[in-house]
């Protein structure tokens, strides 16, 4: 397996509009984020990926770009992204940007040439198909945010494709001149000097020619087996790693939808010459009551077996990345721990402990190393991601499903809990900004904020400092194979990382109940690297407490 720096770093993400308003208009931007580079740097983390800072109508914060050479106004200048981008290298921090090429904003000048009536070179820039039966859409196909993924318009007199809301149109990857563009976009970004790609929903650049109906799930046709991992996605990332990734030493993770380990080994091989690596979503995704939304926990067992077939299947053939949450997703500890106030610390630190000790590049999410939580959300005005508006109406509006019912689930999974602003300290709006915040501020910042967690050496903040350390100082950390123990047990997550000379048990409990386990016969006496709790573990026998977590390392 090769080493290389990037599978030693760990990441953290920043989701620009709620991490730190610098001039008190309520929305977080890029001096806001430089002046907390000296808080990420103390956290210790080799990398930020910021979320989309480009210009855009902002329908979906940021994901809908209407020109990806130019910085959104409401995050600042170009000059506010280059002293940023100097003042991270300045301190050692890399930054990876946010690559949103599966569609653009309706608004962008592609999108405004491509649905004039006239034959123009940009009219096969997105997808575009008459109608069916006169007025109907081309087949049944669902966006991801409710409704149609084909949406009429006047001007043109046709339907253009778009699996997300329907001011994202999707680009037409078929077509060579799009490809250029894109590419010739990256390299203007890489010249610039930024160190990498988040390639958003990169899995899904490559349509099949045919568009026939889908398989009716919920609401709508699937239109995955068309869309997802389709007929020319290899050729396209080999060729952006060509002509754009292959000439800088970059940092590459693809959002992959619909990924399995077989074609991560494509996506993300060592020798594939294509990405770094990929996001998986076999651990947060797909067993919802309706659609996506759901108030069930997954269980210990099913959440073992997932992460341990990827870490598994890829050793030693491609890489992994190791996320708990994103700005997609709920909170961590309120989704996989407990964020009670009793467990909430121990449950963080826990789950910090189970993904870090793991193999591959660990993303953390903004407040994530804070233990933040999901928000207390009271009505349905209270959301501003156009994901969870359209939910509400669609399944609930529309009578589908009672209030009563969907309500838990909908709060329970909704985007908008990782996008409550980042809660710096106990002063109004969580220091978060002077002005009126464009989304509420969790009501729990008094307890939980970056200040105390700072000023505090045992809190979840200086747990990750120390972990992210431990990745430093021990090989194993990041090369070692990993072997699970005890997979049928319900409450308890253990592994072992192994390298030619070095060993690392790790022990994770996922109950509030104590637990008794027995230490394999090679670790009694090993050195105890991390902990959460105040225990002792020389002894054959230990009592975990609840939520424990502890790593033995041993020669
Ligand atoms: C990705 C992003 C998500 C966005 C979607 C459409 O899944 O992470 O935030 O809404 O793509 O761009
Ligand atoms: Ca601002």
């Amino acid at each position: 397996m090769k080493h290389t720096w990037w599978k030693e770093s760990v990441i953290y993400q920043i989701y620009p509009r709620s991490f730190m308003d610098s001039n008190g208009d309520g929305i977080g931007d890029l001096k806001g984020i430089t002046s907390r580079l000296d808080y990420l740097k103390e956290l210790g983390i080799d990398v930020i990926w910021l979320s989309p800072v480009y210009q855009s109508p902002n329908d979906d914060n940021g994901y809908d770009i209407s020109d990806y050479q130019a910085i959104m106004e409401e995050f600042g200048t170009m000059e506010d992204f280059d002293e940023m981008l100097a003042e991270a290298h300045k301190r050692g921090i890399r930054i990876v940007m946010d690559l949103v090429v599966n569609h653009t904003s309706d608004e962008h000048r592609w999108f405004v040439e491509s649905r004039k009536k006239e034959d123009n070179p940009y009219h096969d820039y997105y997808i575009w198909r008459e109608g069916k039966d006169g007025n109907q859409p081309p087949n049944n196909w669902g966006g991801s945010f409710g409704g149609s993924a084909w949406q009429y318009d006047e001007e043109r007199g046709m339907y253009y494709l778009h699996l997300f809301s329907k001011k994202q149109p999707d680009l037409n990857w078929d077509n060579p001149a799009v490809r250029k563009e894109v590419f010739d976009m990256m390299t203007w970004w890489c010249e610039k000097g930024i160190d990498g790609f988040r390639m958003d929903v990169i899995s899904m650049i490559s349509k099949t020619k045919e568009m026939p109906d889908g398989e009716v799930h919920d609401l709508y046709g699937d239109p995955g087996p068309y869309c997802v991992n389709g007929p020319n996605i290899h050729t396209y990332l080999r060729e952006m790693n060509e002509k754009v990734l292959s000439k800088y030493d970059l940092i590459t993770v693809g959002e992959t939808p619909g990924v399995t380990p077989e074609l991560a080994k494509l996506y993300a091989g060592e020798d594939t010459h294509e990405l770094n690596m990929v996001f998986q979503f076999d651990h947060v995704g797909g067993n919802g009551k309706y659609g996506k939304w759901t108030d069930e926990k997954v269980s210990l067992t099913f959440l073992k077996g997932i992460l341990s077939k990827w870490q598994t299947e890829l050793y030693g053939t491609a890489w992994n990345s190791l996320y708990w949450d994103n700005h997609d997703q709920p909170r961590a500890v309120s989704r996989f721990g407990n964020d009670s106030p009793k467990y909430r610390e121990a449950s963080a630190k826990m789950l910090a402990t189970c993904l870090h000790m793991m193999q591959g590049t660990p993303y953390i999410y903004q407040g994530e190393e804070l233990g933040m939580t999901n928000y207390p959300f009271q009505t349905p005005a209270d959301f501003r991601d156009i994901e969870s508006i359209n939910a509400y109406k669609e399944w609930c509006e529309s009578g589908l499903v009672s209030h009563e019912l969907f309500w838990p689930c909908i709060t329970n999974i909704s985007r908008d809990n990782a996008r409550t602003p980042v809660q710096w300290d106990d002063s109004e709006n969580a220091g978060f900004t002077t002005g009126t915040p464009w989304i509420q501020v969790n009501p729990n910042y008094k307890e939980i904020n970056a200040k105390a967690e700072v000023a505090d050496p045992n809190s979840v903040f200086h747990y990750y400092r120390k972990l992210i350390a431990l990745r430093k100082k021990y090989p194993v950390v990041v090369y070692g194979k990993y072997e699970l123990l005890l997979p049928e047990d319900e409450e308890l997550f253990v592994y072992t990382r192994t390298c030619e000379d070095e060993k690392l048990l790790v022990v994770c409990s996922f109950t509030e109940q104590e637990r008794t386990i027995e230490l394999p016969e090679e670790f009694i006496g090993a050195e105890c690297i991390i902990s959460n709790m105040d225990n002792s573990y020389e002894q054959k026998e230990v009592t975990l407490k609840p939520y424990e977590a502890f790593v033995l390392y041993r020669k």
